[in-house]
């Protein structure tokens, strides 16, 4: 299939061409950002997965480079799953999840594999280094992947997820001194997971913060509505035991679109994928499917998870309002500073017949895509979900600090630590801003992103 792309956000990572899922590999090396992905170039829809890569030097202008995994070994005949990547004797090794089904899709293995390069473009694969005879008695050989790696005193150590046979997700902990053998140290949490099966653990050790994602998850308290979601959760791995000593968990993103969350190897900033499964994606007549949320900056502040939009940007626009401005922009990064405010409603990529809207409402924000454009079709039954909306959490403070990163298909919007992201897509000239707000002081800046 030949597909062309028409269409495409002005600074978020998608495909070349094509579909394109989960961030991996996130690492700095050769002095310069690596973003790799699930990549099916072949179409807008999944497909036996690649690695697709992109490489950048300010974190927001991304080059694309050679497809640095395909599929088709033995140990990864059917696709190159999720994984990462880390810097070992000066080289570049990436550990990612082999794919290999049978004719009817049945019987299907899934095993960690290790792949190396020197150069960051090139990769040498070395086949499997935990296979299904590393997973414990009663646990799923067809649910078992996407490896994080990272280094700790003298060893290696590395996450995957995993199923029970007769049980829901978990996530394993494996330990190496070469990246090669691998042992089983223990099951992080010896607990089932709410959702059916966990996926793309991630662990940041500096800062004591775990990622994972709950396929079909229920939903909590109003939260978690995505049919898939997914979690931070601080503290930190007892190596002695093998078993993670939790303090906090909580949402990584109120959005629509987040899934497969992936800090950068030894940095605080991660990244994850701006869609979702189960749902429609308009853009998929443009020539591409998926793509990649800004980097995002990570912190533990207060007990929970804070992040923030790292993108380069030169301010174009600011101004005080007393109640309302207007506005005009497609693509760029919003900042609301208020002090004493007591309501905001804020339209986005409007042309008086849609818009998208955020509203601060009886304490929380309230974001709706219901009149942004193109509908986008899933399968939740939720009220919230078939009215287009996702709420966040607003904790009122004298000083409140609002940043909404937009581009083409997306918002961003970040407050206080926490983010809500999504897709839309609006018509053509749909590039109104309008905000209202009632406070004792508040300013508006626009930003362009530096694009080279
Ligand atoms: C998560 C996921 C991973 C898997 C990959 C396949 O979105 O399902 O668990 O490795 O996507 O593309």
């Amino acid at each position: 299939m030949t597909i062309t792309k028409t269409k495409e956000p002005a600074f978020h990572i998608t495909g070349e061409v094509g579909w394109i899922n989960d961030p991996n590999g996130l690492i700095y090396y050769k002095g310069q950002y690596h973003v790799f992905f699930q990549y099916y170039p072949e179409d807008t829809k999944w497909g036996p997965m690649h690695w697709g890569h992109v490489v950048s030097d300010d974190l927001t202008n991304w080059k694309y480079m050679p497809i640095a995994l395909y599929p088709g070994d033995d140990f990864d005949k059917n696709g190159c799953f999720s994984g990462s990547a880390i810097i070992h004797d000066g080289k570049l090794w990436l550990m990612y999840t082999g794919f290999i089904e049978n004719e009817g899709g049945e019987s299907i293995r899934q095993v960690q594999c290790l792949a190396e390069s020197e150069d960051g473009v090139t990769f040498k694969k070395h086949g499997i280094v935990i296979g299904e005879d590393k997973l414990p008695a009663g646990y799923a050989p067809c649910d078992f992947r996407d490896p994080k790696v990272w280094r700790h005193g003298d060893f290696f150590w590395c996450i995957v997820a995993a199923r029970k046979t007769e049980g829901k997700g978990r996530i394993l902990l494996f330990k190496s001194s070469d990246l090669f053998g691998w042992e089983l140290v223990n099951d992080l949490f010896d607990a089932d997971s709410a959702g059916k099966m966990i996926e793309c653990p991630d662990y940041n050790e500096e800062l004591g913060c775990l990622f994972f994602c709950e396929q079909y998850q229920p939903s909590e308290n109003g939260i978690h509505l995505n049919i898939h979601s997914c979690r931070w959760c601080t503290g930190r791995i007892d190596y002695s035991t093998g078993r993670f000593v939790e303090k906090a968990r909580g949402i990584v993103d109120y959005g629509f679109d987040i899934y497969a969350p992936q800090s950068f190897a030894g940095e605080h900033l991660f990244m994850g994928w701006l869609n979702m499964w189960d749902r429609s994606v308009p853009s998929a007549k443009y020539g591409f499917a998926g793509m990649l949320t800004v980097p995002r900056t990570m912190a533990i502040k207060d007990g929970r998870l804070y992040q923030e939009p790292k993108v380069s940007t030169t301010e174009v626009f600011r101004t005080t309002l007393s109640d309302r401005i207007y506005d005009k922009a497609v693509t760029g990064v919003i900042t609301v500073r208020a002090t004493g405010l007591e309501a905001l409603e804020l339209k986005l990529r409007t042309d008086g017949k849609n818009s998208t809207s955020l509203v601060l409402s009886n304490g929380e924000w309230v974001f709706d895509r219901s009149g942004s454009g193109e509908a986008i079709t899933g399968e939740e039954k939720d009220a919230d979900s078939l009215a287009g909306i996702r709420r966040m959490p607003y904790s009122a403070s004298d000083e409140v600090t609002l940043t909404i990163v937009m581009d083409e298909f997306s918002v961003e919007i970040f407050e206080d630590g926490r983010a809500m992201s999504s897709t839309i897509y609006p018509p053509e000239g749909a590039d109104g801003i309008e905000l209202t707000v009632k406070a004792d002081s508040c300013e508006y800046t626009r930003a362009d992103v530096n694009l080279k």
